[in-house]
């Protein structure tokens, strides 16, 4: 009942908007472009966050431009189209650009800006979440295709160029002819030919530095046919030729400003660079760019925290989790033995990490999605005891917490895993500190004076595995989440044992003195302590326990779940 009547509103609403058009705020903006056209809702949309933590390097070839520099032959005509002001070029002269990747040549067919009310916004692409005042986008097509509009039913048809504006003290004086004609195309539908006019002009002169992605046109219909070329390095300007661009009008006499599409999810594709975007990330604050685990987000997408995100650690909250008998016990091998294993000991500059180079050591069963393979196990750890460990259990965090990461057997390598859904399992284990030393780490304790320094390494005694299991492995929490280091892909299956393993505070003290990549203001590496990440939202993830929690330790979280359950049965009946 409820519904219908919601749906039947859902209708009429949709039916008024697509009569009226789009625009970039209200009821016609950007989130009901899906009611102008289906595509604006697909799966490879612009513009994106450029998220530098995630390019992929590629070397592409250099681009070349014929007739960029071009003064006759052709006419370029500066237009007021409601949205924004854009040249459109026609004539015998065409202009041209190939290579930066591609095979074929493409023609220029026009040239628009999309600008912000003010300089902290504009763009439509974000760098590393960074909008910038003025974004400027040289639409080309294939000149395998007639036009633009023929080009626009191709997916190969289309190649843009966008390039992002900073704002200067002085004015850009390439910019005067342009700002400058802005006062003749101050309502819609003026226009006025752009005579002698240069594109080259316009541009910076280093082409090298570039984004490259496969997205769509930014308006509507938001057809999926273009191949994004965004370069880094952006174009000077000042306030007062901004302001020439905030003062063209619309076809209701009101400022054209924030006339940009926000950014559109990334989905399964990925975004490349022609060169090394140079992004570091820790846990110090003072880090470069992606320092501190709270900045991790601007610059990795993945380990973005938002309602619908499944990244981990986690605070365990003894009150939500269900119980689950059904999980069956893990089957491990090789986790007793130290024959045929090798295993190499390095500081990574985050933490100390150990490879498994050599040897077959698998776990399935524990209710995971299939068998995993070990490949490496590392640990995060306190400045002091009170603190350490990435996951919390009932808010408490213990010194120190080890990670045992697997890879689904049927990816080859962790590399290739890392990024599937299915691709990782990773068993948490949690130290206390104990009087007594635990002499099963000596293998690794006894090396850690060997890579003090970051990014060095050293061969060391296999541990058994099984070191970093806790005696009762059957009971353990259970739920999805991410890596928790960048790029933080959602792909880890969690188990965290409840039960933990012994430290001696000597024996923490050896893993507190070692130096991280990290780097103070002075500029000398800081020790490698807390090096773990925050805990992240639960959101509306299960978390499971393979054991019921006694009254001593917390109370009834079953019975309040169950409560909870009975009551919504209720609820549902009476509706
Ligand atoms: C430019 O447009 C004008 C008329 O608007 C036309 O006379 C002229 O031939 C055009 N020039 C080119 C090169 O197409
Ligand atoms: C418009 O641009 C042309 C060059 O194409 C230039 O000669 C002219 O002075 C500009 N108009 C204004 C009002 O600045």
């Amino acid at each position: 009942m409820i519904l219908s009547v919601f749906c039947t509103l859902c209708l009429l609403v949709g039916s008024t908007r697509a009569a009226s058009g789009w625009s970039y705020s209200g009821s016609t903006g950007p989130a009901f472009w899906k009611d102008v056209s289906a595509t604006c809702d697909a799966q490879r949309q612009s513009p994106i966050n450029l998220y530098e933590g995630d390019a992929v390097q590629n070397p592409f070839t250099p681009f070349t431009f014929t007739n960029y520099d071009a003064t006759s032959g052709f006419n370029a005509t500066l237009k007021n189209n409601g949205y924004g002001v854009k040249v459109d070029y026609s004539g015998a002269t065409e202009l041209t650009m190939q290579g930066g990747g591609f095979t074929d040549t493409f023609k220029v067919a026009q040239f628009h800006f999309h600008w912000g009310r003010t300089s902290v916004q504009g763009s439509e692409h974000l760098i590393s979440s960074q909008a910038f005042p003025m974004e400027l986008h040289i639409v080309h097509y294939n000149s395998k295709y007639s036009d633009l509009g023929e080009a626009l039913k191709h997916a190969d048809g289309v190649a843009v160029l966008g390039f992002m504006y900073e704002v200067s003290a002085s004015d850009n004086a390439n910019y005067a002819d342009l700002v400058n004609n802005l006062s003749n195309v101050q309502s819609q539908g003026s226009k006025i030919d752009l005579a002698g006019f240069a594109l080259n002009t316009l541009l910076q002169n280093s082409f090298s530095n570039f984004f490259r992605y496969d997205g769509s046109l930014t308006t509507p219909d938001c057809q999926e046919v273009v191949t994004w070329t965004v370069f880094k390095d952006s174009i000077k300007i000042s306030e007062s030729q901004m302001e020439k661009f905030r003062n063209v009008m619309d076809g209701n006499g009101n400022a054209i400003v924030d006339n940009f599409r926000p950014p559109m999810p990334l989905n399964q594709r990925v975004v490349q660079s022609s060169f090394t975007t140079g992004i570091t990330w820790g846990y110090a604050s003072n880090v470069a760019n992606a320092g501190s685990a709270s900045k991790w987000s601007e610059y990795y997408g993945h380990c973005v925290d938002d309602a619908g995100s499944k990244q981990s650690p986690i605070d365990i909250d003894p009150t939500t989790v269900y119980l689950d008998k059904s999980i069956n016990t893990f089957t491990m091998s090789g986790y007793d033995s130290a024959q045929g294993v090798n295993m190499q000991l390095k500081n990574n500059g985050h933490t100390v990490q150990v490879d498994i180079t050599a040897g077959d050591i698998r776990m399935s069963g524990g209710g995971l999605p299939g068998e995993f393979k070990a490949a490496q196990f590392h640990f995060h750890w306190g400045s002091d005891s009170t603190k350490g460990s990435e996951h919390l259990i009932d808010s408490a965090a213990y010194p120190m917490e080890v990670h045992i990461v697997h890879h689904h057997i049927q990816y080859p390598t962790l590399t290739d895993a890392v990024a599937q859904s299915d691709g990782l399992a990773v068993l948490g284990t949690m130290f206390e500190i104990s009087k007594e030393d635990n002499p099963a780490l000596d293998p690794i304790i006894s090396k850690l004076t060997d890579i003090s320094d970051p990014k060095t390494s050293t061969s060391m005694d296999t541990v058994r595995l099984d070191t970093f299991l806790p005696a009762d492995i059957t009971e353990f929490y259970r739920y999805s989440g991410s890596l928790t280091t960048p790029g933080c892909y959602e792909s880890v299956t969690w188990t965290v044992f409840r039960k933990s393993i012994p430290i001696s505070e000597a024996q923490l003290a050896k893993f507190r003195a070692l130096l991280s990549a990290d780097k103070n203001a002075a500029g000398t590496y800081t020790k490698m302590v807390n090096n773990y990440r925050p805990t992240m939202n639960r959101n509306n993830r299960r978390i499971v326990a393979t054991f019921l929690i006694g009254y001593g330790e917390r109370v009834t979280y079953s019975a309040v779940s169950l409560t909870f359950c009975m009551l919504l049965a209720a609820v549902q009946r009476l509706m």
